[in-house]
């Protein structure tokens, strides 16, 4: 790829997880990656470029995120930009461990919830239009299986949160669309990374057909095919992502 043929991706949430090896799928192909996460850029793990192109960002912070979607856009110089994969979450649980649900949930973790998992997307989107609209860009918005069902681990401000990402992803289809901006979600199941609960392993795989936890790699591939020219005609989709668990 020519450095204007260069394709550009911001990703958030990119020090672990699903998020890390999304960096690492998108660095492989050639892209531009601009990650945004709380922590500094891991020095354990690096990819190309990639101090220069991280920032360090906490998306649950309302009154910074505007002034960050600034640097953002000048980090992009006016360029395209191809792809937004809203992928930072989080799944806050009780003091010790248990599941928060609709009695428990305190006023604090439903607004964190919120603002990073639903809020902080629709506002980097929006933020970003004009140099998506450049890109011909696609969107994608990390949901849940949560958000389709009452899950045994993830707390219920997170499941609601993943829901309304889920709705957001087909108004924000149907309004972006226009624009030649495609957005989609994939929603994982149980997949190997921090957040899942040291339950999950023994008691979850039972009730998943493939009989086994998904690995970030795994969602890494689906989200690279839908900033693809391969998806090109697909958007307002939300692709499953959890070994048939969902059957
Ligand atoms: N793993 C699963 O089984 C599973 C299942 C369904 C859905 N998901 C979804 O997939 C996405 C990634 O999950 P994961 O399992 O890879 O999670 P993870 O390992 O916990 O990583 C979460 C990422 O989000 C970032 N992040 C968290 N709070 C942030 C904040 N306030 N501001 C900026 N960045 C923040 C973290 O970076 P810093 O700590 O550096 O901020 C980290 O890079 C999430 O949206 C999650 O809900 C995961």
């Amino acid at each position: 790829m020519t450095e204007g043929e260069r394709r550009t991706l911001i990703l958030t949430g990119a020090s672990r997880g699903i998020g890390h090896a999304t960096v690492k799928r998108f660095s492989s192909a050639g892209w531009r990656v601009i990650t945004c996460s709380r922590h500094a850029f891991p020095e354990d793990c690096p990819w190309e470029a990639g101090p220069e192109d991280h920032m360090q960002i906490d998306l649950g912070d309302t009154d910074s995120l505007a002034q960050q979607i600034g640097v953002l856009r000048a980090k992009l110089n006016g360029g395209p930009l191809h792809a937004l994969v809203n992928n930072a979450g989080i799944s806050p649980k009780g003091g010790q461990g248990e599941r928060l649900d609709s009695l428990t949930t305190g006023a604090e973790d439903w607004r964190d919830v919120f603002q990073i998992n639903f809020f902080a997307p629709i506002m980097l989107a929006r933020g970003l239009v004009a140099e998506l609209e450049a890109g011909a860009g696609a969107i994608v918005n990390v949901t849940s299986i949560a958000g389709g069902r009452v899950h045994p681990f993830a707390g219920t401000a997170y499941a609601t949160s993943k829901a309304a990402l889920a709705a957001l992803t087909r108004e924000m289809a149907a309004d972006f669309g226009p624009r030649g901006i495609r957005v989609n979600a994939i929603a994982p199941g149980e997949i190997k990374t921090a957040i899942l609960s040291p339950e999950t392993e023994t008691e979850m795989i039972p009730d998943i057909p493939l009989r086994r936890l998904g690995t970030p790699e795994e969602v890494a591939k689906t989200i690279y095919f839908l900033c693809s020219e391969q998806s090109s005609y697909v958007t307002g989709a939300e692709i499953h992502i959890n070994g048939g668990q969902h059957v």
